[in-house]
């Protein structure tokens, strides 16, 4: 079983300090692969390595044909094609999704703007669009300092429900620790809860 974490937030965990969905999502990953012997985690780093924004020139890199690419071009469509690959060779997905300003980070969108890919990720047909990425099971850690579970505010749940099942990948989990900017005791329980929640998805994939 291959696990493709993916750390979004603006600040790294380190030293038993910042983020929140990084550590939360490490939390998880540990779960996943103490209840299976056979699992290997793969991270993607987005914090220490955030991935470049789809602007113009990368644009004009995508619309290129391969064979008439310049060598600045290759270079950019390959690291869009690195985390392809780690997309399609994953069988779970973990997301550390952090809220800032009402939304994912510009770190995790411009990850997904990567792996979007007409005819390698996703496929217009005359039905439709149809998502290529499939048969995987994701899990998002979701780190608000208010809280926006089931209220209009929660633009992420929506987003990432629409943008992960366009790809294919219809069977996603939430995982909510909110509240964390509300003082001590709300943060506690915030991460209380979302542990609970972690603890009985281990404890699920381990039956
Ligand atoms: C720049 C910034 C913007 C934020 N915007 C929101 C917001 O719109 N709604 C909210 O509930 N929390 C907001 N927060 C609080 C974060 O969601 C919270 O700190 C969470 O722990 C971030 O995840 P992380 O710890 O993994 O970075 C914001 C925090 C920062 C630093």
């Amino acid at each position: 079983m291959n696990i493709l974490q993916i750390n979004s937030s603006a600040r790294t965990w380190s030293n038993g300090q910042g983020s929140q969905s990084t550590r939360l999502a490490n939390e998880l990953v540990e779960g996943l692969l103490a209840a299976h012997a056979d699992a290997a985690r793969t991270l993607r780093d987005l914090t220490s390595s955030p991935h470049p924004a789809l602007d113009e020139a990368t644009l004009g890199a995508l619309f290129t044909p391969a064979e008439h690419r310049t060598p600045e071009q290759q270079a950019r469509v390959a690291q869009d094609d690195a985390l392809i690959a780690e997309l399609q060779a994953a069988d779970v997905i973990v997301l550390g999704v952090p809220m800032v300003n009402f939304g994912i980070t510009s770190q995790l969108k411009n990850w997904f703007d990567a792996v979007a890919r007409a005819r390698v990720t996703f496929a217009y047909t005359d039905k439709g669009p149809v998502g290529l990425l499939t048969g995987k099971k994701v899990y998002a850690v979701l780190t608000r300092g208010g809280v926006h579970r089931d209220q209009p505010t929660d633009t992420q749940v929506p987003y990432l429900r629409t943008m992960l099942g366009f790809l294919g990948m219809k069977d996603v989990e939430f995982i909510y620790a909110e509240g964390l900017s509300m003082g001590p005791d709300a943060e506690a329980r915030a991460l209380e809860s979302a542990r609970a929640e972690i603890a009985r998805i281990a404890e699920a994939v381990a039956a």
